[in-house]
């Protein structure tokens, strides 16, 4: 095969390929999202007395939305970084929908923890009915954040906590924590920061839409040591 038909068979195979994709994320996504937000549905917005575990936590419930990850990821993509090399960790997972709208988004796999046993509970339940390629791409444990152990945490991942209401202390103590467990390559986004980063540091403010409000301050962090 000579040169010039090589190159427009590749240039025919790339145009597919972008085409494939762009009808992939305008008519598929939208259609998982539906999917997940029935299975989900409206009783998944559990509420519990927020100082039921005392002072030092704050189990307000609010949620992170389908065009949130879909904002995550952009930012992600424009940064050059795939999700589909990445895993996605939820600090505080609540009914675990998070989980279901990353792998939705491309990443390739997806972890949560929550502390409250109800919450646990119903994401443990809504994940054994997802299908079955994305069920075994989605973790969950019972735990309190700052129980979790240093292998939790695989290089390459992009870590979320929706830490807006969490007490002052609990959130230098989140940010000390992740400094310490994390690996260097880590990404963390959070929607509060603290004075003291700590080994952290901030490296974009990026607004995500919330299940509060659709322009929700968030800060993307990394480790000092990491170029
Ligand atoms: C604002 S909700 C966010 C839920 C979910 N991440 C989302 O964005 O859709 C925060 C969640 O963190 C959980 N949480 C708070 N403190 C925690 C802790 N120390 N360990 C584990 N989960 C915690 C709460 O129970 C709640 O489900």
């Amino acid at each position: 095969m000579d040169n010039k038909k090589l190159f427009f068979i590749i240039l025919l195979v790339l145009i597919i390929f972008a085409v494939f994709s762009n009808i992939t994320s305008k008519y598929f996504i939208p259609k998982q999202l539906e999917t997940i937000n029935k299975l989900y549905g409206p009783e998944s917005f559990i509420t519990v007395d927020n100082k039921s575990l005392g002072n030092q936590y704050n189990l307000t419930y609010g949620e992170l939305t389908g065009s949130g990850m879909e904002q995550i990821v952009k930012y992600l993509k424009s940064k050059n970084i795939c999700p589909s090399s990445k895993t996605f960790i939820d600090l505080g997972c609540g009914n675990g929908k998070t989980l279901a709208y990353g792998l939705v988004y491309g990443f390739k796999q997806a972890q949560g923890a929550e502390i409250v046993e109800a919450r646990y509970a119903f994401a443990e339940k809504k994940r054994s009915q997802l299908e079955e390629r994305m069920r075994e791409r989605v973790q969950l444990t019972k735990s309190d954040i700052f129980n979790l152990p240093k292998n939790y945490f695989p290089t390459g991942s992009v870590v979320f906590v929706s830490n807006l209401l969490f007490p002052e202390e609990t959130n230098q103590k989140l940010i000390n924590f992740l400094s310490e467990v994390t690996p260097a390559d880590v990404i963390i986004i959070v929607s509060k920061i603290p004075n003291n980063l700590y080994k952290l540091k901030l490296i974009e403010k990026i607004d995500v839409p919330m299940s509060w409000a659709t322009n929700s301050k968030c800060y993307v962090l990394g480790h000092q040591s990491h170029k």
